[in-house]
């Protein structure tokens, strides 16, 4: 285009007016190539990973910190009111516990806390949001919130070491082997563990991270320094995907379609194995199975079904990942009825706003009924309170549950601090 125009130019040298025309079309060029390369400039810088689902993403950054912030408290609430019943892996026994002391109607936070592998206060974290929190410490430790392994692996070592509650095998094998071993970053951690010790890390990480380069790499350092392995690192990224969408705007659901979709447009590619995963997450939305029939084999309490109810991925985060959408409420693409909170037994909770768009009660819905369905509720917990907390933004936590989590406050801190090195707007992230 712009040689045609020179062409016109030559013939026409004499005209004064012409030479005006021209000078005004080289300008009028100049501003719309220079328009046109920063545009480019910041699709690339913000949307290194963040707009490719259908439907904008927000770049309000305000907004997003909000879903952030909502997210990491979220995941510990929902950790702390799930406690009380962890790994009891029998949903009568969980039952039993409940009416023997009036709690049908309020599972939550329960009285006495009766997990039958550990005795830790009422309100406090599980095992598992004790596993998020040195991430959050860690990261709002660096100057700009960052993740780096070999660091990262340390300070987890150490505060393993001085944690006073229990440990699970990979947290106690990664500290001793930096602690007695010696081992670096990433040889510390186990080869083959795949548990859901791996998606309860990416929480923080995805605060931090949403809509910004680094968050492939910092899942990565993150997991490996527990679970040195591909099969783990994959299912956190498959959780941390799903994650940041719902930070930047959009549906749990849409978010869990399209990383079953292969996440296009994303710049790292999920595995086989997370597209099976999250297509059988997909596939039993639409066809509204209740979570409890996949956690348990049909008509059993206790019996683990296709998907189990333990801290085995990729059940975990298959359970979590449905519980969470079915909590939301929003409709499935494709199935008549309404997203039912399927698996929730409790009939106390039917009356609960449960309008279309995930309302303030989908949180505290999502969370009982997972609370419910026993066996690994808490690693559930945390990252479908996370999803619930994000989606629903800061007004879903009910009040009163984080009157009730201990260490709340100083995570909000702590939270803060590390948004505070996300800086200024997605689009003006270099
Ligand atoms: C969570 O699971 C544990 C262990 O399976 C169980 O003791 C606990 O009751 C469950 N929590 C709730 C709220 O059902
Ligand atoms: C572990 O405890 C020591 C001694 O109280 C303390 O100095 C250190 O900061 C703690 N480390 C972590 C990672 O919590
Ligand atoms: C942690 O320990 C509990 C109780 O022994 C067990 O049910 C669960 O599978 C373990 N989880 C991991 C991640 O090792």
């Amino acid at each position: 285009m712009r040689n045609s125009n020179t062409d016109v130019t030559y013939s026409l040298l004499g005209s004064r007016l012409v030479q005006v025309i021209v000078a005004g079309l080289l300008v009028f060029g100049l501003l719309a190539f220079g328009g046109w390369r920063a545009s480019t400039v910041t699709q690339q810088s913000s949307g290194a990973r963040a707009a490719w689902l259908p439907g904008a993403s927000d770049t309000d950054e305000g907004r997003i910190r909000q879903r952030a912030t909502a997210a990491v408290l979220g995941a510990l609430v929902a950790d702390a009111a799930t406690m009380a019943l962890h790994w009891i892996y029998d949903t009568d026994k969980i039952q039993d516990l409940l009416s023997r002391h009036g709690r049908r109607d309020e599972p939550a936070f329960f009285e006495p806390p009766s997990c039958p592998y550990y005795e830790y206060d009422s309100g406090s974290f599980s095992p598992y949001g004790d596993e998020l929190l040195p991430v959050l410490q860690y990261m709002a430790d660096q100057e700009r919130g960052t993740l780096d392994g070999p660091g990262f692996a340390e300070y987890l070592a150490a505060y393993y070491r001085n944690y006073t509650g229990r440990l699970n095998k990979s947290s106690k094998a990664m500290m001793e082997a930096v602690l007695q071993g010696g081992r670096k970053w990433p040889e510390c951690g186990d080869p083959r563990d795949t548990q859901a010790n791996n998606f309860v890390k990416v929480i923080p990480i995805v605060a931090r991270y949403a809509g910004r380069p680094g968050l492939a790499q910092a899942v990565d350092a993150a997991v490996r320094a527990q679970q040195n392995n591909g099969e783990a690192v994959e299912l956190a990224w498959a959780a941390a995907l799903v994650l940041e969408q719902v930070v930047l705007g959009h549906s749990i659901a849409a978010a869990v379609e399209w990383v079953a979709g292969g996440a296009p447009g994303s710049h790292r590619p999920v595995s086989k194995s997370v597209l099976q995963a999250l297509g059988s997450v997909v596939e039993h939305r639409r066809s509204n199975t209740a979570l409890r029939d996949l956690l348990y084999a049909p008509g059993s309490a206790s019996k683990p079904g296709d998907w189990g109810p333990s801290c085995a991925n990729p059940g975990a985060l298959k359970g979590a990942l449905l519980g969470a959408v079915q909590a939301s409420g929003q409709p499935a693409r494709g199935s008549r009825a309404k997203a039912a909170s399927g698996s929730s037994s409790s009939s106390s909770s039917s009356s609960s706003s449960g309008g279309g768009k995930a309302g303030s009660g989908a949180f505290a819905r999502g969370v009982r009924a997972n609370l419910l369905l026993g066996g690994d509720n808490c690693s559930r917990g945390v990252l479908l309170g996370a999803l619930l907390a994000a989606e629903g933004g800061l007004v879903s936590i009910p009040s009163a549950w984080r009157a009730k989590t201990r260490g709340l406050a100083q995570a909000e801190v702590l939270t803060e601090q590390l948004l505070d090195s996300r800086g200024g707007s997605v689009a003006a992230a270099a």
